[in-house]
Formats: C-alpha cells, structure tokens, sequence
C-alpha cells in the first residue's frame, strides 16, 4: 500500500516509529506500506520507491530527500501515485482548512483516507461521507475522538447487531485533569490549566478545552458516525468548566459525587455540560483519562476507558485504520 503523511507533527512521528516497530506483525498480516510522501507546512520529503522512515525521524529536514518550500500538499495530492492519505495536520474548526482541502483532494482523487483531524469532520461529516460514498472511497477517523479508544471500531464492527441508542463520556483531558485536581487536591482552576499545558494536553487555545469546545466538537464526530445524525457544533448546547471552584467539587464528594464534564447524545438532545456522576459510576474517571459509553439495545451499556491524547497512544488508532483500510481493500 502506498501511503503519503500529511502533517509530521508529533503524531505523524509516532505513527511513523510504530511503523517500523511493528514491521513482523505487518507481514504476519498482509500488510506492505510504502511511505512515498511526507508532506510539512514548509516543504516535503518525496520518493516514490518509498522513503527510509527512519532517516526522516533521525535527520528531519537534513534528510536528502527533504524540499524545502516545494511539492506543498495542496498542489501534490490529486496527482500523487498513492492508494491512501494519512491526513494529520492541526486541527482547525474554524474553516477546517488545510485538513479539508487535503481530505477532498484525496478523495476526489481516488484515494482512501485517514484523519486525526477533528477540524473537517466537525464542519463538513455529511458532504465528506457523501464524496466518500461516490468514489466508493473509505474516510476513517478514530484518532479523532478519546485518542487510542478504538470507539467507532467497535460500534461499527463489534457492536453491529446493536442499536445504539445513545452516547455519553468525557471527551477532554485537560478539562478532567483540571476537575480532578480540583477535587483530590484542592488546587486552584488555573493552577490546574496550567499543569495540564504543562502536560501538553491542552489545545494550542485552551479556552477550546475548558470551554467545551474541543468536546462539542468531538461529541458531533461520535453522533455523526456512530448515531448517524447530521449534527453540527452550533446544535450542541455547550456550557464549560470555568464557573466551577473547589468548594463546588468538595460539596458535591461531601453527598458522593464528582462534578465532571459530560457530553452526551441521543437522537433528541446533544449536550456537553458539567454534571454530578455518582463517584461509583464507570464514567468518573479521573486525571487526564477520557470514557465514552454506548447505550445499546442489545449488548446493553459498553464503556471504554483510555488516553484521549499522546501522540504514541493516538498512533494506535491511526494505524488500526489504515490496517482496516488494508485488510478490506486486500479483500475485494
Ligand atoms: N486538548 C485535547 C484534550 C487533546 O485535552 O483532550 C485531545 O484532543
């Protein structure tokens, strides 16, 4: 399979790395990857007999096949000799852009498509799937919500006979992280902000974590693809973290419970709120942990617990989707 990397951030580094860590597995499963092309903000690197992964990550742009300031993505991907697009640049919601052109181009080019990026999905789900669909292209996208929690694998694989009936979770990390401490130690709201920037949970703007945002954005990825809807992020009543204090999260484990933020969706209402879990609850989850459970008609509830950020744990979604990818085109 010939893959290019579009965005070689953190993420796009690590899923490069557990690419060559995993190389025995992938001839155990039917697996060739051919890294043609990876493409930056300022340049890329280009070999259509496939890049040495390995020198990309030791040398960077001192690698000789690095361009600087040529071959932008944009310009490349619609003429680029490459069955998949792994599409991992920053997430934008505000237009979706560079992420929205690249996944487009891709498509409308006959390729399949991977995303970590929340910022096309949010603003454009129905006319990506409906482009998808026409060119009879797969767009997959589990890295995009809760990280390494395989949630749209196992709704649409494993939960299949299911009606899912509805979806709630913790969706932000930073913002839990931030509740958390609040509660077990007392520290202050910005203290917390803090420590998890710090961490490198928090998005470039944090306001987009604390206010609710990133998890609006997350929870229309879920409802779109999981309870088929056609949301968007002005649909979501969304009310952030930034009124609660420490004496509201002392009262509130004073009577048994965790003040947390919650997104949830039914086919109804879609809410991202904080709200008072019972601290036996699967979904009180602590740190920078994130949950989604489903309510299924007839496995009843699944609830999935993991890292909803890390570029390693995010890799792991990346690459069940490409291997799914693999696995259903190596089939037809
Ligand atoms: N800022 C996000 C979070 C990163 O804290 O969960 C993952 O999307």
């Amino acid at each position: 399979m010939k893959i290019a990397i579009v965005g070689f951030g953190n993420v796009g580094r690590a899923v490069a790395e557990v690419m060559l860590e995993r190389r025995e597995l992938f001839q155990k499963v039917d697996f060739e990857p051919k890294v043609v092309a990876v493409f930056e903000r300022d340049g890329s690197w280009i070999d259509e007999n496939g890049l040495k992964l390995q020198e990309l990550l030791s040398k960077g742009t001192s690698s000789p096949s690095w361009v600087e300031g040529a071959a932008m993505a944009e310009e490349r991907l619609a003429d680029l000799d490459c069955d998949l697009i792994v599409e991992m640049t920053v997430t934008n919601i505000e237009d979706g852009e560079p992420g929205l052109t690249h996944i487009v181009e891709a498509l409308n080019s006959g390729k399949d498509v991977v995303t970590s990026n929340k910022g096309p999905l949010v603003l454009a789900f129905p006319e990506l799937m409906e482009i998808a669909e026409k060119k009879n292209r797969m767009l997959l996208y589990e890295a995009t919500v809760g990280g390494a929690i395989p949630v749209f694998h196992v709704a649409r694989e494993a939960l299949l006979v299911n009606r899912i009936i509805s979806i709630t979770g913790i969706l932000n990390g930073t913002s839990n992280y931030i509740l958390t401490k609040m509660t077990d130690e007392k520290v202050s709201f910005n203290a917390a902000l803090r420590e998890a920037q710090e961490k490198g949970y928090a998005e470039a703007d944090p306001t987009y974590d604390i206010e609710g945002i990133d998890a609006a954005s997350k929870l229309v990825i879920l409802a779109n693809g999981i309870l088929k809807t056609s949301k968007s992020i002005k649909d979501v009543r969304i009310e952030g973290i930034t009124r609660i204090t420490p004496e509201m999260t002392e009262l509130a484990m004073e009577d048994g419970y965790l003040v947390k933020h919650i997104g949830y969706v039914d086919r109804n209402r879609i809410e991202v709120i904080p709200r008072l879990i019972p601290r036996s609850s699967p979904l009180a989850v602590g740190g920078t942990l994130n949950v989604i459970s489903l309510k299924t008609d007839v496995a009843q509830d699944i609830t999935l617990i993991g890292r909803g950020a890390g570029p390693r744990e995010t890799s792991s979604a990346i690459l069940g989707d490409i291997l799914h990818i693999n696995k259903i085109r190596k089939e037809n």
